[in-house]
C-alpha cells in the first residue's frame, strides 16, 4: 500500500524494514529532529552510525566495516538480536493469548518473571523468600519506585544517602542521587535531602548517618560496583559493613544493580558476593535481553506492603510495567542466562580480559594509567595528555576529550566502546556474555593493536585527524544551534 500522505514526507515502516531508508538519510534526519548536538558530536567523529548487524557480536557501518560490539552500556547480554529471543519472540507472537498490558489484571507472563526473580535472589540471599517485585520500563523508573517504597517505609526520615560517581539515572529522584553536576546543575533544587557519601569508604558513611541521626536516614542507595563511575571496585568490607550499619539503625538499603546485577561482573546480585544483603534491589539493563524494555524493583514484603498495601495498593503504579511481550523476553532471557550459568562464564571470560588489559598497561604505562574489571565489565582509563603546546583553554578539551579520542582511535581498530560519563579518561568495555571465546580473543588483539598505534596518551591526539581535532574544538566552544536542515 503506498502512503496515504505522500507529500507530508511521512516514513514507511517497510521503508525502514527494507532499509530503503538510507543510513546518510537516517542520520540527517535523527540530527534534524532528535538530539542533533550529541550525535553531531559524535558524527564528527565517525561514530554516528547507524550500524547494522552483521551477527549478534558484530555490526558493520555504511561502508561494510565490521566491528566486534562491546558496547550497549551493559545491557546487551547475548549481543545484538540474538537467536535464541527472536525464536521465541516469532513463536510469542504466534501463539501467546495472554492479553498485552495486564496492568490491573493477572498476567501470566509477569507471575512467572516476578516469580523467577524472587527465587533466584532468594537462593542467594534467603532472607528474600517472600520478596515481591514490582515491574517498570527502566533502570531509572526502577531506581524511583525503590525510594517510593524506602520512603513510604521510613515517612518521618528525611534524607536519602548516594556515593560520589554514582550514577542512577536521569530523571528527578534517580538524578538527585547521581552527584553528577553537568546533569544535576542546570535541574536544582533536586529532590530535598539527597547526600552524597564517598564511594567506598565506611568510616565516612558511618560519621555522615551519625551526624544526620539515623532515624533521620530514609536509605543507603549504592552500586556494589560503579559502572558510569568508570568500573569502580569497592574495597573489601564496605558493602558488607555497610549493610550491617545500616541494618542495625533500621535504614533502608537500595543495591543498585542495574548494571551488575544477573552476570555481568560475573555474579547473579554482586551486593550478595559482596556480603550484602540488601533491603532493595534494582534490576533492568540485561533483563529485557537487550530486546525489550524491563525493569523491577525487588523489594522485601514488608516494605512493599507499606507502600502498596490495602486501599493504597495504586500509590505507585505505570502502565508499560509488567506488559506481555517484555515479560516474556525477560523470562526467556533470565532462563537462557540460568541453563547456561552465564554469570559463571562472565567470571571466567573477564579474569582472561583482565589479564589481558593488565599485561597491556605493563607494556603501555603512559597510554593507560589504570585498567580494572570484574567478569565482562572492564574500564581502561587513559593518562592525561601532559605537557602538549597547546593554549590551556584547549588544554582542558583535550583533556575532557581524551576518552572520546581513543573511543575513536578503539572503532578505527573495530573495536566499539562505551564511554563511562561519570568518570574521567575511561572508555569501558560490556560485552555480551556469551560472546565466543575466539571472537573475546580477538578484541583483545585489536585493543593490543589499538595500543601499539597509541603508545601513549598523545599518541591518541596526534593521531586524530587534525581537522577533526579542528572541528570537535570549534563544536565544543560553540552555543547550540541548528546544524541540519
Ligand atoms: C547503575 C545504574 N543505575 C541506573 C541506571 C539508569 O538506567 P536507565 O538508563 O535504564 O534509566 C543505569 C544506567 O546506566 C545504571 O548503570
Amino acid at each position: 500500500m503506498t502512503s496515504r500522505f505522500p507529500d507530508a514526507g511521512f516514513i514507511r515502516a517497510d521503508d525502514v524494514l527494507q532499509e530503503r531508508l538510507r543510513p546518510a538519510e537516517a542520520r540527517r534526519l535523527d540530527l534534524q529532529y532528535g538530539n542533533e548536538e550529541l550525535l553531531y558530536g559524535l558524527d564528527l567523529l565517525g561514530l554516528a552510525g547507524p550500524f547494522y548487524r552483521v551477527n549478534p557480536w558484530e555490526l558493520e557501518d555504511e561502508a561494510g566495516v565490521r566491528r566486534i560490539n562491546a558496547s550497549g552500556y551493559a545491557a546487551m547480554p547475548f549481543g545484538e538480536m540474538p537467536p535464541v529471543l527472536t525464536e521465541f519472540m516469532r513463536d510469542f507472537l504466534e501463539k501467546n493469548r495472554a492479553m498485552g498490558l495486564p496492568q490491573q489484571s493477572s498476567g501470566p507472563w509477569r507471575a512467572a518473571l516476578g516469580a523467577n526473580l524472587v527465587r533466584l535472589l532468594a537462593r542467594e540471599l534467603p532472607s528474600h523468600a517472600d520478596s515481591q517485585v514490582f515491574f517498570c520500563s527502566s533502570g531509572t523508573e526502577a531506581i524511583e519506585g525503590a525510594m517510593k517504597f524506602a520512603k513510604a517505609w521510613r515517612p518521618k526520615a528525611k534524607y536519602f544517602i548516594s556515593f560520589s560517581s554514582g550514577y542512577h539515572g536521569k530523571t528527578y529522584g534517580s538524578l538527585s542521587l547521581t552527584p553528577n553536576p553537568e546533569y544535576q546543575d542546570i535541574f536544582r533544587p533536586l529532590v530535598p535531602g539527597a547526600l552524597t557519601s564517598p564511594y567506598g569508604n565506611l568510616e565516612a558513611l558511618q560519621a555522615l548517618i551519625r551526624r544526620l541521626g539515623p532515624d533521620n536516614v530514609v536509605a543507603v542507595v549504592v552500586e556494589p560496583i560503579q559502572g558510569e563511575g568508570g568500573v569502580n571496585i569497592p574495597p573489601a568490607g564496605f558493602l558488607s559493613g555497610l549493610g550491617s550499619y545500616c541494618r542495625k539503625h533500621g535504614i533502608v538499603v537500595i543495591a543498585d544493580e542495574i548494571q551488575t546485577g544477573l552476570g555481568r561482573t560475573g555474579h547473579w546480585f554482586e551486593s550478595a558476593a559482596q556480603g550484602l544483603d540488601p533491603d532493595i534491589v534494582t534490576l533492568a539493563k540485561p533483563l529485557g535481553g537487550g530486546m525489550t524494555a524491563v525493569g523491577a524493583t525487588i523489594v522485601r514484603q514488608p516494605i512493599y506492603k507499606k507502600m502498596l498495601g490495602g486501599l493504597s495498593s495504586k500509590r505507585h503504579s505505570n502502565t508499560f510495567g509488567g506488559g506481555a511481550l517484555a515479560m516474556a523476553v525477560g523470562l526467556r532471557s533470565l532462563e537462557y542466562l540460568m541453563d547456561n550459568d552465564f554469570p559463571a562464564r562472565s567470571l571466567a571470560l573477564g579474569e582472561q580480559g583482565l589479564a589481558r588489559l593488565q599485561a597491556l598497561q605493563r607494556r603501555f604505562p603512559k597510554l593507560f594509567e589504570a585498567v580494572r574489571g570484574q567478569g565482562m565489565l572492564f574500564a581502561m582509563q587513559f593518562q592525561p595528555m601532559v605537557g602538549l603546546p597547546l593554549p590551556s583553554v584547549l588544554k582542558e578539551l583535550v583533556f575532557e576529550a581524551t576518552a572520546i579520542l581513543a573511543l575513536r582511535e578503539m572503532h578505527e581498530a573495530k573495536v566499539m566502546a562505551n564511554l563511562s560519563l561519570s568518570s574521567k579518561r575511561v572508555v569501558r568495555l560490556s560485552p555480551a556474555l556469551d560472546m565466543p571465546q575466539a571472537t573475546f580473543t580477538e578484541m583483545f588483539d585489536r585493543i593490543e593493536r589499538f595500543a601499539q598505534r597509541n603508545p601513549s596518551s598523545r599518541h591518541i591526539l596526534t593521531n586524530t585527524p587534525p581537522a577533526m581535532t579542528a572541528q570537535l574544538a570549534a563544536f565544543a566552544a560553540s552555543k547550540p544551534k541548528k546544524r541540519t536542515g
